[in-house]
């Protein structure tokens, strides 16, 4: 038989009396902790649902909007129990891309991989300097730290939907994204 323990933070009162000792090792980015915090399994994700009717009006004003790039948005989704912003799953991001009729997004890479599927519309991804065109329903991988960029040239709205490995990647403390300075080879 055993029991789980719950995390109790009894550091404050620990510490007491013991500042000095303990602020000699401290530094910028080093803490001390005086015994050993029973650390908790996250709560478990919930099953879940995700209504693409309604995310469509928010891709669409978004893109309007065009914050972030001209006629380019992305939602994507996380549950909170996995950690701000870390992933739909404790692995896994998912989202959608919006793209307007001739929007394209700038070339970046990250050391996540994704799979797309083409919700609507057609166009085109560069990955690693070749050419990918799609449409409705068609699947394409990005792998890890190969430069990319999508973009729609079709008349009307296209809309991908990815899931990568960021959560993993997040989680361990090691993801990252860069913005690609080269020329796209056609
Ligand atoms: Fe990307």
């Amino acid at each position: 038989m055993s029991k789980l323990l719950s995390r109790r933070d009894r550091q404050e009162e620990i510490r007491k009396g013991l500042e000095g000792m303990i602020k000699e090792i401290e530094g910028e980015d080093l803490r001390v902790v005086t015994f050993m915090e029973y650390t908790e399994p996250s709560p478990p994700v919930k099953p879940k649902i995700i209504k693409f009717s309604n995310v469509l009006p928010l891709l669409r004003r978004l893109a309007e909007m065009g914050r972030v790039e001209k006629g380019v948005a992305k939602v994507m989704f996380y549950s909170p129990s996995t950690g701000r912003s870390r992933g739909l799953t404790p692995t896994m991001m998912a989202g959608f891309q919006y793209l307007a009729p001739g929007a394209r997004t700038e070339p970046h890479s990250h050391n996540m991989a994704s799979i797309y599927i083409v919700v609507k519309g057609e166009g085109s991804s560069i990955i690693g300097g070749e050419v990918f065109s799609w449409s409705e329903g068609d699947v394409f991988v990005v792998p890890a730290n190969i430069e990319h960029s999508h973009m729609n040239e079709g008349q009307e709205e296209a809309i991908l939907f990815d899931v990568t490995d960021s959560g993993l990647l997040e989680n361990m403390g090691i993801l990252e994204f860069r913005q690609e300075m080269s020329e796209v080879k056609k």
